[in-house]
């Protein structure tokens, strides 16, 4: 079997179109779309994720502000600055670069941010209103890895969905997604005994646990549909998945690739939440 490649970057393309135009509807009616986003600190991937999100705004026609602070700053001044972006009628969504450096206490600075601006979806607010299925914002990558399964008509009843990782950002709210899709979600973490045997039983495989490369062939059952959340970077240089793409693709039904898989979708579904997030202010 060769996998179709579930392609980030078309899916991107198409939604981002979309949100154009609902953009440009808005701003005529005189709220222009805006996303503040803060980085703390100089992590080159952090750097990279920001840009790309300011940019993207600026292709959809959105207002943004980038807003940067020393790795030494004082999170007492990030949290003034969240708090006049609260206040600020031009900012519909407000999103911290993660990680922050370790003198900051993340839940607490995410915890400041008004649940209405949270385009994240990580306000603890937030958290819980998925949790009981009715949220207010998805977070970005597991919102993202929904709308491949649409795009591509993956039904999810019944399924066996298994989760690679448990962090906020995406293992537990995928596995609330899945969930309320009707799939029967298991999350493996790096404490998980023979990881394999659960992988192998999955229809609908999500790797989200950061290691270049872990998920191989004989990990993966035979027609399966594989989401690779990885982004790693390889001693040459090169960009690669959590997945043994080459492998894995003659396996399973359906995959992502890395580059252009969750990626580009990730950056596309804060758009959408930023834009969601003006449209309810404007009524
Ligand atoms: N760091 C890695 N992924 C994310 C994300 O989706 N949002 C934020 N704020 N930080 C991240």
């Amino acid at each position: 079997m060769t996998a179709t490649i579930l392609d980030g970057n078309a899916l991107a393309r198409k939604l981002r179109a979309d949100f154009k135009t609902r953009a440009e509807t808005l701003a005529a009616r005189g709220t222009r779309p805006g996303l503040a986003v803060l980085l703390v600190g100089e992590d080159p991937a952090s750097q990279v994720y920001v840009r790309n999100k300011v940019n993207a705004c600026a292709q959809a026609g959105f207002h943004s502000e980038k807003i940067t602070y020393p790795p030494d700053v004082e999170p007492a001044i990030v949290l003034a600055r969240i708090a006049e972006l609260n206040a600020d009628p031009r900012i519909h969504g407000i999103l911290v670069q993660l990680p922050l450096p370790g003198h900051f206490d993340s839940d607490a600075l995410l915890k400041a941010i008004a649940p209405e601006k949270d385009v994240d979806g990580f306000h603890a607010e937030n958290v819980g209103a998925l949790m009981q299925g009715h949220p207010r914002f998805i977070p970005c990558t597991p919102y993202g890895v929904m709308k491949f399964f649409a795009e591509a008509g993956i039904d999810l009843k019944g399924k066996e969905a298994v989760i690679l990782g448990r962090s906020n950002i995406v293992g537990k709210p995928m596995a609330m997604l899945l969930m309320q899709a009707s799939a029967t979600v298991t999350i493996c973490h790096s404490q998980t005994r023979d990881l394999a045997c659960h992988t192998r039983r999955a229809d609908i495989l999500v790797a989200a646990l950061g290691k270049a490369r872990f998920v191989t062939a004989d990990m993966v059952r035979p027609g399966a549909v594989v989401i690779d959340v990885g982004i790693n970077r390889l001693p040459d240089g090169k960009l690669c998945g959590d997945v043994d793409f080459a492998a894995v693709s003659e396996v399973a039904s359906a995959i992502t690739p890395v580059p252009g898989g969750v990626g580009p979708m990730t950056i596309t579904m804060l758009l959408a939440n930023t834009l969601e997030a003006a449209e309810r202010e404007a009524g």
